[in-house]
């Protein structure tokens, strides 16, 4: 089983997909890792370099030719889910999960901003504004997935509960 995790930035996807593999005994794949590994550039290189759009053909093209092992949990990058059909992609390819969570509570978890090329120049008010907007913009993609969670106060166990509950 291929277990995609999806959210916007800072709602934990990649700690949680490493909870949840380790719990699963599955690999780990992170996307974003995956990009600067191929690439050789940090995100916020690519984006200097390629702009959005580079970026956003690039990471699309990551998510649909990667080698991905049978079983797997994949974190993404929060914006990729919205654009291309890759939601639709990784709906037929697995179970996707939408670790949902609100803006306020993004912005407390978001202190490392500098490798975040959409968000490093704003400060705490700016950010609350910019993902309330990103959020409506982005969760008719997000809520395609098969499993919407609440990732605030969220564990690999619960996780897992959640994805045998919807495989029930
Ligand atoms: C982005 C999220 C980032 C990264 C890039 C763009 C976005 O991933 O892919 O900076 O558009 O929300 P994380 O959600 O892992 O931070």
């Amino acid at each position: 089983m291929k277990i995609f995790l999806v959210g916007y930035m800072g709602c934990g996807k990649s700690t949680k997909a490493k909870q949840l593999a380790h719990r699963l005994d599955y690999p780990v794949i992170d996307l974003d890792v995956e990009i600067v590994n191929k690439s050789g550039k940090t995100i916020a290189e690519f984006f200097e370099a390629f702009g959005e759009k580079g970026f956003r053909d690039y990471e699309s093209e990551m998510l649909k030719t990667y080698n991905y092992p049978e079983n797997c949990v994949v974190a993404t990058g929060g914006g990729l889910p919205c654009f291309f059909d890759n939601m639709e992609w990784m709906n037929e390819h697995g179970e996707t999960i939408y670790l949902e969570m609100e803006p306020a509570q993004l912005v407390s978890r978001l202190h490392n901003r500098q490798k975040r090329p959409l968000i490093k120049d704003l400060d705490d008010n700016q950010l609350l504004e910019f993902i309330s907007m990103k959020l409506e913009e982005r969760n008719p993609f997000y809520r395609k997935s098969k499993i919407i969670i609440n990732a605030f106060d969220l564990d690999a166990e619960k996780l897992e509960e959640a994805i045998k509950k919807a495989q029930s």
